[in-house]
């Protein structure tokens, strides 16, 4: 692991599930200084050696596990990241809570609302006896450079009152995963839950609100319809419109097209004020901000620096160094003793509004919030 001269005590990390975004775990956690990763789980030997080869030799033993339980019985980490499958999310954070290290667990933090409010409860009653403990969740576009700097133009309050806000994610299909397990909504919870609970996180996140009301529309009619696993054919949405009622007035949409990739942008977001309006493009690393006081068709234009980011990290290519930043913000939670800035309530939220358009899109009309949470 990374090496490092101050005299903290480092954080030791166990990694459970070590596929695709284990190893981007494993990576981010390699650039930051005073931790360790100390053991890795999963019960599918390639991606644990795969895992093992990615980490950098620090000089102290890994242990490998092929169960949670098994894990938690061994004990000697203080983190854990769970970055299994969104269908064993519920079952894997189970042992973890009760064992008492801090947690990050990957989105959407279960594949129901119901499953999240278990994982609530349960977060509740081990609190009393694990305090300290700092529960995460890995919504971790929140920490996009372009979207940060979005963050920032709305909190300077410039926009004025903010009334609008559209999210257009235009990208790639799914790609493959260890057993297949993401071309089935039973897995995933769904495409707005799995994928899109990012994006209903950040809505509530700029709008400072909570959402009232759902209605979409969606369907999946062009990718992985000539698959076949088991005699099934995927049934995951890949296009959708969604529109989002805030309790303060506001309205939000997303656009979700995952077979778009032959474009500039895998993410464009416009948010709207009585006073202007400032967007952030992600891939281009572009962000805008216009106010209606200086005229019509006016507005500075910047290109967000990654600087922050080891060179290293970025090149590995995924998530622009968002997965990286997080680990950093959740360390420093750690170390001063705050709370989590991403939490479970969180979690809850971006997957209910997933659960929510879903829903809408098979009743054919607006969903409360209320009909998923009550
Ligand atoms: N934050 C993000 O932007 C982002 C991006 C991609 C994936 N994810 C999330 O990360 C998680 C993993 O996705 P992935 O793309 O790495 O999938 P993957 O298929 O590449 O890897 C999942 C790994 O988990 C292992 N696994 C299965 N059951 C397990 C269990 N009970 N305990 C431990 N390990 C188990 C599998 O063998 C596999 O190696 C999912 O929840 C996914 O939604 C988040």
């Amino acid at each position: 692991m990374a090496q490092h001269s101050s005299p903290r005590t480092p954080l030791r990390y166990a990694v459970v599930g070590t596929g695709m975004m284990g190893l981007e775990h494993i990576h981010a956690l390699g650039s930051l200084p005073d931790t360790e990763v100390v053991a890795l789980c999963d019960p599918h030997a390639t991606s644990l050696r795969r895992a093992k080869d990615a980490l950098v030799d620090g000089g102290h033993p890994i242990a490998e596990y092929a169960t949670v339980e098994d894990l938690v019985a061994g004990g000697g980490f203080d983190v854990a990241v769970v970055s299994s499958p969104n269908f064993t999310h519920r079952a894997v954070v189970e042992p973890l809570l009760e064992h008492g290290s801090h947690l990050l667990i990957e989105k959407p933090l279960g594949i129901t609302a119901r499953e999240c409010r278990e994982i609530i409860a349960l977060e509740k009653e081990t609190s009393t006896v694990h305090a300290a403990r700092v529960v995460w969740v890995g919504l971790e576009y929140r920490y996009m450079a372009p979207t940060m700097r979005l963050l920032d133009h709305v909190g300077s309050g410039s926009l004025g009152n903010l009334r609008m806000l559209a999210i257009r994610e235009h990208r790639f299909p799914f790609l493959v995963k260890v057993g297949d397990w993401n071309r089935f909504s039973a897995n995933t919870g769904g495409t707005l839950v799995e994928k899109c609970c990012h994006f209903f996180d950040l809505m509530r996140l700029v709008l400072q609100s909570e959402p009232n009301r759902v209605f979409a529309s969606g369907a999946q009619d062009v990718n992985h319809l000539d698959e076949i696993y088991e005699g099934r054919t995927p049934d995951i949405l890949d296009n959708a419109f969604v529109i989002v009622d805030f309790d303060n007035g506001a309205r939000a949409s997303l656009d979700l097209c995952m077979f778009a990739e032959a474009t500039k942008n895998e993410q464009e977001i416009s948010v709207v004020g009585d006073l202007g309006k400032a967007e952030a493009l992600v891939t281009e690393g572009v962000v805008r901000l216009g106010l209606r006081s200086k005229g019509w068709f006016q507005c500075e234009e910047e290109i967000v620096s990654v600087d922050d980011v080891p060179t290293s990290l970025l090149a590995h290519g995924a998530h622009h160094g968002s997965s990286w930043r997080q680990h950093r913000a959740m360390q420093a939670a750690i170390r001063n003793g705050s709370r989590a800035a991403v939490t479970t309530f969180d979690g809850l939220m971006s997957v209910a509004m997933g659960e929510a358009a879903h829903r809408s899109i098979s009743l054919g009309r607006p969903v409360s919030m209320g009909e998923i949470l009550d």
